[in-house]
């Protein structure tokens, strides 16, 4: 029944986690795996739609028909995402994105001394949030990874980035959020909680997602 839903439609969806590069053999990352967001991808593609993923680090196999772009740091997916914006009509953003980056990334490794080595980390742009301030008429679904206070957490995301949806996962939750097969989401709008799902399959978590954007955008609602 899902076959087609997202027919014509090009979505752009984001997976698997930052490195933020310390030097040229060391970095800052997190535990993404990339299962989500390229279960999402996997799922779009099903349902007809032209998918590109851009992928951070991830551990799992590319789905087949996607045109797949690789990225290393937040600022590389920065880049790739907002020079291909113009083109899409959904725009979902799976990926763990590093908050902050070393101020300096070393030409050479670094070597040891005697003495303490202090790292500084500077902030990273916000990619969800530079969406929410350019796009025009796409469909754009964030995602919250939280430990307390989803709901509130989740609804103040919603509106600073401006996102139609939000995915919100409590990642300290048993089955829920980085490495796992499965996932446990709460899924907001402007208005409030959509959805509430049980633990499911990541697969099965982007497929019902994917039902809720396309029931959306039947709708007419990105066409504000
Ligand atoms: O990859 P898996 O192992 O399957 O794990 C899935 C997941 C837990 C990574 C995924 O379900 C998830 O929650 N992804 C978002 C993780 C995250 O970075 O959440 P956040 O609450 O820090 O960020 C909120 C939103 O802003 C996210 O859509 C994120 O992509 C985006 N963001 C955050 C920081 C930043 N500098 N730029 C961003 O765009």
């Amino acid at each position: 029944a899902e076959q087609g839903r997202l027919k014509g439609k090009r979505l752009l969806v984001t997976a698997g986690g930052t490195v933020e590069r310390i030097d040229p053999v060391r970095y800052l990352t997190n535990d993404s795996s990339g299962k989500m967001g390229y279960a999402i991808a996997e799922a779009a593609v099903r349902m007809g739609a032209e998918v590109t993923l851009v992928s951070g680090k991830a551990s799992v196999p590319v789905p087949s028909g996607v045109k797949l772009v690789r990225v290393e740091s937040a600022a590389d997916m920065l880049e790739a995402v907002l020079s291909r914006l113009d083109e899409q009509d959904i725009v979902i953003k799976a990926a763990a994105v590093a908050d902050y980056r070393p101020a300096e990334q070393h030409e050479h490794k670094i070597k040891k001394s005697e003495e303490a080595l202090t790292l500084t980390l500077v902030k990273n742009p916000d990619i969800l949030q530079q969406i929410g301030e350019r796009k025009t008429h796409q469909f754009v679904v964030g995602f919250a990874a939280e430990t307390r206070n989803i709901e509130e957490f989740a609804m103040d995301k919603l509106r600073r980035k401006r996102c139609d949806l939000l995915v919100a996962n409590n990642v300290a939750e048993e089955g829920a959020g980085f490495g796992t097969d499965t996932n446990v989401v709460s899924v907001y709008d402007a208005k409030g909680l959509v959805k509430a799902l049980p633990i499911l399959d990541k697969r099965e978590v982007a497929s019902r997602l994917l039902g809720l954007v396309a029931d959306r955008l039947k709708k007419g609602e990105a066409a504000r």
